[in-house]
C-alpha cells in the first residue's frame, strides 16, 4: 500500500496546530501516512503542542536549532519521509488539508509532480492583496523564461503539492531562498505535471513570515537555478565542445599548411572535419551522454546528423558573411563572427532536438487538469 508523507513547515503555528493535525489525519485516513513537522524551534512552543498531538496522531517531530527558512526545513522533511509519495502543506490552514487528497491521488495515478494551484481554472486567490497577487505574477513570469522547463507551470511559487519521492531521489536540494517547489521543479527528475486548483484561504491565526526581502532572495534562486540546472549547464558545456572545436581546427589548420606544406584549402577541409568530430564525440559521451545507450549504429546515425547540422550551419555562417561584408562593408573576421553567434542557437536546437532527442522528451507532459 502507498504510504504518504506530509511534511509540514512550521515556525510559530501554536494556534494552528490542533485543527490543522486533526484535519489532515482524517482527510488521509485511506492511506498509510506520517506527517512530518519541521520546527525551528518556535518561540511560542509550537513543537511542545506537536508533541502532544503526536499521542494520537501519526506525527514525527523534527526541531532544527540552528536551520532557518521555510525552503530547507521542507528538505529536512523529506529526509525523515519514509513514504512513497511526499506532500508538502502550510501550518497556517492557507492550504485546506482536504485538497491533500486530489493531490495524492494525481501522484498515485501516474503524475510525478502535482501542484495545489492558485492559477488553474477553478482556483482562487481567495483575499489574496492586490500587490501580493501582482508580485507572485510577476516572479512567475521570471522564473519561465529563465529556466525554461518551468515555462508550462502556471503555480511555481506554491507552497502546496505532492509528488513522487523518485523525484528527487539522488537529487540534491539546496534551496537558496523560500520556494521549494521552484527548488524541486528546476532540479528533479520528472515528466508528468499537473495542477489542481484549489482555493487560497487566509489565515486565521498567527502571521505570515514571508515579507519583502523573499523577492530578492527569491530572485537570486533563480538566478542561482539558471546555473545549476541540468539543461542551463548542458548548454554551458555544449558551448564549451564548440569552442574546443574551433581551437582544435584552427590550429591543425595552422599546422598542416605551415608545418606540413598541404594546400590550405585541403588541411581547411581536413582540420574543419577534425573539430567537426572532435566537438561529436564531446557531445556523445559528455554533453549528451545521459540522453543515449552507445551502439556503434546509433552512434554513426548520430555522427552523419551532426555532419549535416554542421554543413547547415556552415552555410549560415557563409550566408552571413556574404550579407554583411559584401554588402554592409563590414570586415570579414567580424562578419565571420557574427555568422558564428547567429549559427550556434540553430545548433544547439538541432543537436539538442534532433541529433540527441533520446526518449527523453517523449511522454514529457505538462498541464493543467481539474480534478
Ligand atoms: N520551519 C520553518 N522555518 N517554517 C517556516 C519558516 C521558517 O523559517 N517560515 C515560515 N514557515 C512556515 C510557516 O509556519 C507556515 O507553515 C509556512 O511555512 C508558510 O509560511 P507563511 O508565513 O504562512 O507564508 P505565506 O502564507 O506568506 O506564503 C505561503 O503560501 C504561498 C502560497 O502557496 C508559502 O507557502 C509560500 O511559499 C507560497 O507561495
Ligand atoms: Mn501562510
Amino acid at each position: 500500500m502507498t504510504k504518504i508523507s506530509v511534511i509540514v513547515p512550521t515556525y510559530n503555528e501554536v494556534g494552528n496546530m490542533y485543527p490543522l493535525i486533526e484535519r489532515i489525519d482524517k482527510s488521509i485516513k485511506e492511506f498509510d501516512h506520517e506527517i512530518i513537522v519541521v520546527d525551528d524551534n518556535s518561540p511560542d512552543g509550537t513543537a511542545q503542542v506537536v508533541k502532544e498531538l503526536s499521542e494520537k496522531y501519526p506525527v514525527k517531530l523534527v526541531v532544527r536549532n540552528n536551520g532557518k527558512g521555510l525552503a530547507t526545513a521542507v528538505v529536512e522533511g523529506f529526509k525523515h519521509a519514509t513514504g512513497d509519495v511526499y506532500a508538502v502543506i502550510d501550518a497556517d490552514l492557507q492550504h485546506p488539508p482536504e485538497k491533500l487528497v486530489p493531490l495524492i491521488w494525481e501522484v498515485c495515478n501516474g503524475t510525478d509532480v502535482a501542484i495545489g494551484s492558485r492559477y488553474a481554472e477553478g482556483a482562487g486567490f481567495g483575499k489574496f492583496k492586490l500587490h501580493r497577487m501582482i508580485m507572485s505574477k510577476g516572479a512567475n513570469t521570471i522564473a519561465k523564461v529563465l529556466l525554461p522547463r518551468l515555462a508550462n507551470v502556471n503555480d511555481i511559487q506554491s507552497g502546496f503539492f505532492a509528488i513522487k519521492k523518485d523525484v528527487i531521489k539522488g537529487v540534491e536540494l539546496k534551496p537558496t531562498g523560500y520556494k521549494i517547489l521552484l527548488e524541486i521543479l528546476a532540479m528533479g527528475d520528472y515528466k508528468v505535471v499537473k495542477e489542481v486548483p484549489y482555493q487560497f484561504s487566509q489565515r486565521k491565526y498567527g502571521d505570515s513570515k514571508l515579507g519583502a526581502s523573499t523577492v530578492f532572495s527569491y530572485l537570486k534562486h533563480v538566478v542561482m537555478l539558471t546555473f545549476r540546472e541540468k539543461e542551463s549547464k548542458r548548454l554551458m558545456k555544449f558551448m564549451l565542445t564548440g569552442v574546443a572545436g574551433i581551437i582544435v581546427s584552427v590550429g591543425m589548420l595552422w599546422f598542416l599548411t605551415e608545418m606540413m606544406g598541404i594546400f590550405y584549402l585541403t588541411s581547411g577541409l581536413v582540420s574543419k572535419e577534425a573539430g567537426t568530430l572532435l566537438s561529436f564525440v564531446a557531445n556523445e559521451f559528455w554533453v549528451f551522454n545521459d540522453r543515449i545507450k552507445f551502439t556503434w549504429k546509433e552512434s554513426a546515425k548520430r555522427c552523419v546528423q551532426f555532419n549535416i547540422n554542421r554543413i547547415l550551419s556552415m552555410f549560415i555562417v557563409i550566408a552571413v558573411m556574404v550579407i554583411l561584408t559584401e554588402f554592409a562593408g563590414i570586415h570579414y573576421i567580424i562578419s565571420n563572427l557574427i555568422g558564428i553567434v547567429i549559427a550556434f542557437p540553430i545548433n544547439y536546437v538541432m543537436s539538442n532536438k534532433w541529433v540527441w532527442v533520446g526518449d527523453m522528451r517523449k511522454g514529457l507532459k505538462v498541464g493543467a487538469q481539474k480534478v
